[in-house]
């Protein structure tokens, strides 16, 4: 079935218009609506540019500018209808400009193309999420850095293999994750600062012949400069594979944190308790209190890594510059980006709310015999025996222990000395998991005061 009338827009040589179908899988609106501001903003600045170079008069951009306006103002209430046959939100835009101002909205377009015109939209939307998830990684990180302070110095073990390995402290965990999201951020500034180029003024892909002012339009919408080679301009989207790849490494970061919630949240760690406000219960199991938002958070990931991946199939291959391919970038971004500014903004929450058990924690520090490793330095540094010798001595303490169903402090002196003779009693002294954590005082290490030197560190980058 054919629309009997050619498109507007573009149907000059077109006797008919597109089949149903064709319109069900040109059209983009019902997705790129979104970039409804953008688009606005960057034609009042290329009008604007076009009356300062001559290009247009004076009258026709005030009047493009103010019909533009109130465009916006119509999408943002909600008064907008927009339309499949006009195929995306720029035919869309200009459609209701032509019908509010008349003649002077035809003059819009002049030294531009669809082609520059998304580029630039797009990439100014994928600019605004990078400023949106410098926001969302600060409000978490200040968060991790309160639980950090508070429990600077609790005890808990920490694992490899998530098998009980040394004591650490709460506040040393928790600035781990200070760290990975601070790396993060870092990494969606320098992402942030290598797109902020302006694509408009590339036109269809080769530049233009009007007299146009690319610097102008650029400085307008708050980019750097004008980007250098018009192809380009048109052709790559790696600023939005770039957006999702800090994406996909914050979303694995925010997933091991939130997997880490489910195990500790759960009856056998009890190291944490969540908020009624980030927890659901069952509706068979009163006893219940389930971590959805962790596991949402760990599942909302997938998606994430899901776009990176489908966009760069989008784009592998693709001969410049422009193929039509590229309007599949757009869905793919949007729904990653909300899916991460909501799993950012779910973790800031949960952390806010949730409440350490300082006595669990501490209780299981101390078990899985944790300090086996400061007892064997305890014997390279007292004794003076090889390392290898030391852990051989601690592994048979270790053993003796499991069998007597008892920690390593709990062992007698008779006991460690029927192992190696020269032990003496200061042994014990190195066997609770507060000395142990205590001796960790090499840079970056578990011990409150190192913890505490790198949470003033980050108060300091933070303000
Ligand atoms: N809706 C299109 C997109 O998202 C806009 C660009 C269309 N350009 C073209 N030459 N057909 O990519």
């Amino acid at each position: 079935m054919t629309n009997s009338s050619a498109n507007q827009m573009w149907g000059g040589r077109f006797s008919t218009g597109v089949d149903a179908i064709m319109e069900a899988i040109n059209a983009s609106i019902s997705f790129d609506q979104r970039l409804a501001a953008q688009d606005i903003e960057g034609s009042r600045a290329h009008a604007a540019m076009l009356a300062a170079t001559g290009i247009i008069t004076d009258n026709d951009a005030k009047a493009i500018r103010e019909g533009l306006l109130t465009v916006l103002s119509e999408i943002e209430g909600g008064n907008f209808e927009f339309s499949a046959a006009l195929e995306d939100i720029h035919m869309n835009v200009e459609a209701r400009l032509k019908h509010l101002v008349g003649e002077p909205a035809g003059r819009l377009h002049t030294a531009r193309s669809r082609n520059d015109q998304v580029a630039l939209d797009f990439r100014m939307w994928v600019r605004d999420q990078c400023d949106a998830a410098e926001s969302g990684l600060e409000a978490l990180i200040k968060v991790l850095l309160d639980q950090a302070e508070a429990g600077a110095d609790w005890v808990m073990p920490g694992f490899t293999h998530l098998q009980t390995a040394q004591p650490v402290t709460w506040g040393h965990h928790m600035m781990a994750y200070v760290e990975m999201f601070g790396r993060d951020l870092s990494r969606i500034r320098d992402a942030r600062a290598r797109m902020n180029e302006c694509p408009l003024g590339a036109a269809a892909l080769a530049g233009t012949s009007f007299p146009i002012d690319r610097d102008m339009t650029a400085e307008a919408l708050r980019f750097d400069r004008p980007m250098a080679n018009s192809l380009d301009a048109v052709a790559d989207r790696d600023f939005a594979l770039e957006f999702l790849s800090c994406a996909s490494v914050s979303a694995m970061h925010l997933s091991r944190l939130a997997e880490e919630l489910v195990i500790w949240s759960s009856a056998q760690f009890r190291f944490v308790r969540m908020s009624d406000a980030f927890s659901t219960g069952s509706s068979i199991m009163p006893q219940k209190k389930n971590p959805d938002a962790a596991e949402l958070i760990r599942a909302k990931i997938g998606r994430i890594f899901g776009a990176q991946t489908a966009l760069l199939m989008i784009m592998k291959g693709l001969p410049l510059t422009y193929s039509k391919d590229m309007q599949e970038d757009k869905e793919q971004t949007f729904d990653a980006a909300d899916s991460w500014m909501l799993a950012l903004a779910a973790m800031t929450g949960m952390m806010a709310d949730l409440t350490a058990n300082r006595d669990a924690l501490a209780a299981a520090a101390g078990s899985g015999f944790s300090t086996a490793t400061d007892l064997a330095d305890w014997l390279v540094r007292v004794l003076g025996l090889p390392f290898r010798d030391a852990h051989h001595i601690t592994g048979s303490l270790v053993a003796m222990a499991e069998d007597k169903g008892c920690d390593l402090p709990e062992l007698s002196l008779e006991d460690m000395q029927s192992v190696h003779a020269g032990i003496t009693g200061n042994i014990f002294d190195v066997l609770t998991v507060e000395n142990s954590v205590a001796s960790r005082i090499s840079y970056g290490g578990t011990s409150p005061e190192q913890v505490r030197l790198q949470i003033t560190r980050w108060k300091e980058i933070l303000t």
